[in-house]
Order: structure tokens, then sequence, then C-alpha cells
């Protein structure tokens, strides 16, 4: 018997025409039974490492061992035949197919060696369900789940193949407390059964709750692999980094004393022709001019509608939105963009960006024709550009490719510097740390609070709290697509955290 489920000696990696060298020379080892959490800032090699071991790219160098026997994995289907399952950063479903169909596609179950078995399909699915307490349907469309259920969908195709080895890169980037909670009993209970798991994460505490081992990524290098039990957050931090941890002030309340409106709305409802409830049932306020104004909600109780009303991607019903004393209700995304709207995108891989398009086309998006001389593009202009953002943002990776060659963080990185460049007089941040390793979240931070020192509006969407309290000024709490309350002179602390979570679950009142 083999000890380790995996092993993986010496790999390497070298990425493109202008060989870069995304991983060198990592040794891994994943015990039987083990959860192992992999982390490293952004751009450190982590996804690209274990895109090699579910065979969707090649190593330049390197071997790996599948339970003590020498493997080539060549594809995501000898990935499978070796036991091997993957849920990537970003899903890969088909929204318009069931549950069912997402979970047997490619291994469909047939009767008499050729018709696909519909029923029994959905009998595996529906116990595979059912032994792992989801909250899904096996007959649901995809495309009709939360975030939180797609995963387990995701889950679900490892498990209906019969994975052994577990690979989650970053699963709970997205995911909310409670949902985060459950996926962590799922994995533990899969390790317990003798599955071993692989966990990309960020958030520290994650790695001290979930994790047996901890292997940290630097530059494309393995800088050492612990033993949970035996560091704590800040060890993990330093190896992640390389260096001591700053000890940072508190941001200070902002110097600039909101006064001027910069964004109201008013009675705004948006509303399903059909549907008797609101979707924003009568929602009004102003976002001032130096604040940073935060809105909190359970996920379902408006907050997705408000972003998409705020990005010009849901007309309002009725109601006024004014910007300044313009009325801007009527415009829609692009006419936004030209007002000026500067906007970060939860969905930062559909919304935000276009994938097969250069990073300069990315940057560009809304600004074209300030890089336009004579006529045409000015592509040296665009390049420098590019590459001043790039500085300044600390984005790495190379600047001519397309933005899906970036790592994760990184193109998230694109979108925040292009919008943060481009803001006049407010500017919505969506989920803004999602993915993004903690120094270049703190870095995010900081250009909020700059921002609103600048005298912008600053509107943050989260559904992490701790961030809302830590950084906003002010906090509207969304209930059942209505404000419920107000909360002013945020300061982080228990009680109001308690108090702010009660009003999200509907509870006391203003
Ligand atoms: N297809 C590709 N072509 C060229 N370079 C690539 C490609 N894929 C990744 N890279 C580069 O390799 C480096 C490592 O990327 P990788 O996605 O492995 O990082 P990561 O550790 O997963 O980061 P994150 O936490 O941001 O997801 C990055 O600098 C990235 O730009
Ligand atoms: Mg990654």
């Amino acid at each position: 018997m083999a000890e380790y489920a995996l092993e993986m000696r010496e790999i390497t990696k070298v990425y493109g025409a202008d060989k870069y060298l995304a991983n060198n020379r990592v040794s891994l080892n994943l015990r039987k039974g083990e959860i192992l959490c992999l982390a490293g800032e952004n751009g450190a090699g982590k996804t690209t490492l274990m895109k090699i071991l579910y065979g969707l790219t090649s190593p330049t160098g390197g071997t790996i061992l599948i339970g003590g026997k020498p493997a080539v994995i060549g594809s995501p289907r000898i990935a499978n035949t070796l036991g091997i399952g993957m849920v990537h950063q970003h899903f890969m479903l088909f929204p318009e197919f069931t549950v069912t169909q997402n979970v047997v596609m490619g291994i469909e179950p047939v009767t008499w060696g050729i018709v696909y078995d519909f029923r029994k399909a959905k009998a595996m699915v529906s116990d595979l369900i059912k032994t792992h307490n989801f909250s899904i349907k096996a007959d649901a469309p995809a495309g009709s789940l939360t975030v939180g259920q797609m995963q387990q969908v995701e889950i679900l195709k490892m498990l209906y193949r019969n994975a052994q080895i577990l690979i989650l890169d970053e699963p709970t980037a997205v995911l909310t407390e409670q949902e985060t909670a459950g996926l962590f009993r799922t994995l533990k209970t899969l390790a317990a059964a003798g599955a071993s798991l692989i966990l990309i994460t960020h958030k520290l505490a994650e790695i001290k709750e979930i994790s047996d081992r901890v292997a940290v990524m630097r530059q494309g290098e393995l800088i050492g692999i612990k033993e949970t039990k035996d560091v704590d957050e800040y060890d993990i931090f330093r190896m992640m980094i390389g260096r001591e941890l700053d000890v940072r002030d508190k941001p200070k309340k902002s110097k600039y004393e909101p006064c001027k409106p910069a964004l109201t709305f008013e009675q705004v409802v948006v509303k399903h022709p059909g549907q008797d409830q609101p979707l924003l049932n009568k929602v009004s306020f102003t976002a001032y001019q130096g604040e940073i104004l935060g809105f909190a909600g359970v996920g379902g109780n408006g907050l997705e509608v408000l972003e998409a009303v705020l990005g010009g991607l849901v007309p309002v019903t009725s109601g006024r939105i004014l910007c300044g004393d313009e009325d801007i209700s009527g415009l829609d995304a692009r006419g936004l963009r030209r007002r000026g709207l500067a906007y970060v995108p939860a969905d930062r891989l559909g919304l935000g960006s276009a994938l097969a398009a250069s990073i300069p086309e990315n940057i560009m998006v809304g600004r074209r024709n300030e890089f336009v001389r004579g006529g045409f593009l000015d592509l040296k202009a665009v390049s420098r550009f590019s590459r001043i953002l790039f500085e300044r943002y600390g984005i790495a990776g190379n600047k001519g490719l397309q933005i899906q060659a970036l790592s994760g963080g990184n193109i998230q990185k694109v979108i925040l510097a292009r919008e943060i460049d481009l803001f006049r007089d407010y500017i919505v941040f969506s989920e803004p740390t999602w993915g993004l390793d903690v120094a270049a979240g703190q870095y995010v931070y900081d250009q909020m609070i700059s921002l609103r020192e600048k005298g912008a509006a600053v509107i943050l969407i989260s559904s992490n709290l701790d961030e809302i309290l830590a950084n906003a000024d002010r906090v509207l709490v969304f209930y059942r697509g209505a404000i419920a309350a107000e909360v002013q002179d945020i300061q982080p602390t228990v009680q109001m955290k308690e108090q702010i979570g009660a009003y999200m679950l509907g509870l006391g009142k203003e």
C-alpha cells in the first residue's frame, strides 16, 4: 500500500513563447484521507499546479504518482479514470441542462449497453443528493441555482465519478458564511470516508478551520508544507508574502464632511411583469460625496437586483434615480458609463471582462475615444496606459495576453484598476475582494478609502459583513427587496455586527 494518495515531484510549468515560469520544481504529497490547503498570493501558480494534476495542461517537467504508480495525465478524462476530480475556480455547468444531466454528462448510465437510462441517472443523482444533504433537486435546471447550489452540482460530478482525490479551487470565494459551513461539513465527511482533498483558499481562518496541512506557494515555488496545528494565521501569511506583516492603522473616518448628494434613489421599484412581489420595493436613499455607503443583506433579498439597477442592466419599473440633479433612470449600461459610472461587478468574469479579448482591450472598455488619434487607435498609448495600470496595481502577468491567461485574482485586479481609474461622481463595488489574496484585498480597501477622501461616493455591496463593518461609514440593510434599516457611525464591533445581522434576518426594527 502506498503511503500517499498522490505525489507530485519537481513539477515545472513554462507558459508560452515568453517562457513564463508558473511552476518551478514543485514537489507536493497528499496523504490518504487528509485535507490539504494550498495557499499563496494571486498569480503564485496554484491553479496551474492543479490544472496539471487534472490533465488540463501538461507539465514542462516533473512526475506524478497516483497511489504509488507513475501516471501521465493527458486529459481530464484520464484524470477521472485515475480517481481525480476538480471543482474549478469558475464553474463549468451548462445552465440549460438539469442537475442530473450536468452530473452524468460524459458517462451517462445506459441500458442494453447503448440507450441513455434517464431514470437510472436521476435515481443515482438523487441518492447522492440525499446522502450529502444537499439542497438541490435532480431535475432543476442548473441555470436556476444559486452559486452555492451550483457548487454542490460540481461536487456531485466528482462523487458520481467516484473521485478519491478531490481538488477544489477557491470553493469558498463566492459562498456566504452559512454555505461555507455546509461545504466544510461535506468535505470533512468525505475525508473521513477516505478521500484526499486539496483546497485552494485565500482565507487564513478557513485554512486553520478545515485543513490537516497547509502548503504555501510563492512566485511559482513551493515555500513549505506545515502541519496546520503547528502554525497560526500570521505564520501562513508570512510564508505567503515572504516578509513581515505591516501593521496598519485603522482607516480614519472621512475628513470630508458628507454633504453633496452624488446619487439618489427615489421610491425605486423593480418588478417582473406578471409577478406580484416586487424585487425592489420603494427603495429610497442618497449616497453622499465623501462617504462609503455599505449595503448589507442575505442573498435573495434584493442586493443582486440593486447591483443590476446600478449597473444599468435592469430597468426601473417606477421611481427615479438622480446623479446630482440629473435624472439617469432611463440610461442603460452604456449610457451610464458615458455618464461616468464606474462599476466593479460581482460577476467579474461574465460582466466585467471580455475573456477572449486582450488585456489592453479590456482596459479600454468605456474609454476607447481617449486613445484614438486622427481616426486610428494609438496602440502605443494603449500599451503605455496598460503598463501604468499594471505597475500601479501590482498585476502579475504578460500584458499582451488574452485576459483569460491571467490568474483569477489578476483578472480581478485588471477590472478594478480600470474602474477605479474611470471614476467620476460615484463608484460601485460589488464583492470587491472575492478571489483576492489578503494583500490585494487590503489594497482594494485602501483604494476605497482614498476615493472617499477625494470626494467620491463609494457604494459597497458585500455579503461579507466584516468587510462592510471595517470599511463603510453608514450601512443600509436590505430585507425582502426593501431597506429594512439604516445604521450610522459604523464601528467594527461585535454589537454592531449582531445588530446588523439581526436586521438582515428581518428581526428588529428601526
Ligand atoms: N494560459 C496561460 N498562458 C500564459 N500565462 C499563464 C496562463 N495561465 C496562467 N498564466 C500565468 O501563470 C501565473 C500563475 O497563474 P495561476 O492561475 O496558477 O495563479 P494562482 O496562484 O491560481 O492565482 P490566483 O490566486 O489569482 O487564482 C500567472 O502569472 C498567470 O498570468
Ligand atoms: Mg487561481
